[in-house]
């Protein structure tokens, strides 16, 4: 069967193997071949090999081993540098340093790093998308030496997998389904959405080893607390002033 989206799970352990640079280089034009807002190409990807940028840009994703075990770490960033310069150099004046203009950019970039993401499946290559890189932008901004109106929104590793993970659950298609226009959910609907999730092994004993009630507890209390979405809101929105983007 040949790996498509319906085949995909996220790698947390590779290989040493280096990626062939023809296959490199098709990830690459994939990820340029992704829709792009008026078709300006509002990203770059910052490809990292070298051990020495890799060890920096582990303590930026919270010491995840895959940083430096992966070959090859792909940061994608929202970019209106390039497209900016462009303009300055043809007697275009750029309106670029606004908060909708980093936005159409960071969209931009994820459906790129998505295309990427695919393409290397597609060579048995693993990947595994790393949130952090919103956390730290700015630590990310001062490795990859990111000039203004560049910001990083999300990295991948990508790498030979040496792990074979089941696919991971997902909610049943109704739950994310609207037809037409949006249907609010029920005390009911919400059970039945996530029932089955719930009674899984593997999260069941989330919430016993975390001694809590919930498995969403789990997510508000230990993962994703009201605190550290604060916190990190504030950082990020401290790395789009900073690169210029809310002057
Ligand atoms: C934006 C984003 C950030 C993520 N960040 C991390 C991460 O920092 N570490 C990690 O191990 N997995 C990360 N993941 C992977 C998710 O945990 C994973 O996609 C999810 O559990 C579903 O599993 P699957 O990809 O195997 O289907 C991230 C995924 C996305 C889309």
């Amino acid at each position: 069967m040949t790996n498509s989206i319906f085949t995909h799970r996220s790698i947390r352990k590779y290989k040493n193997d280096e990626i062939p640079a023809n296959i490199m280089e098709l990830i690459i034009e994939a990820a340029t071949r992704a829709s792009t807002t008026g078709n300006m190409q509002l990203y770059s990807i910052v490809l990292s090999r070298d051990e020495n940028i890799k060890n920096s840009l582990l303590s930026c994703h919270f010491n995840q081993k895959m940083v430096v075990e992966a070959p090859v770490v792909m940061t994608f960033c929202a970019d209106f540098n390039r497209f900016t310069l462009w303009c300055k150099q043809r007697n275009a004046k750029p309106g670029y340093n606004n908060f909708l203009s980093f936005f159409t950019a960071a969209i931009d970039a994820l459906l790129a790093a998505q295309n990427a993401c695919l393409e290397a499946e597609n060579h048995g290559l693993g990947i595994c998308y790393l949130g952090t890189t919103t956390y730290m932008a700015n630590k990310i901004i001062d490795v990859l030496n990111l000039p203004q109106l560049v910001v990083p929104i999300t990295t991948i590793v990508v790498g030979y997998p040496d792990e074979t993970p089941d696919l991971t659950d997902r909610l049943p298609l109704e739950a994310i389904i609207h037809y037409e226009t949006y249907t609010n959910y029920t005390e009911n609907s919400i059970n039945n959405i996530y029932q089955q999730k719930e009674n899984m092994e593997l999260y069941q004993n989330f919430v016993k080893e975390n001694q809590l009630e919930t498995l969403a507890q789990v997510f508000t209390d230990k993962r994703y607390t009201q605190k550290d979405n604060e916190f990190f809101s504030e950082e990020f929105l401290k790395a789009i002033k900073r690169q210029g983007f809310m002057p």
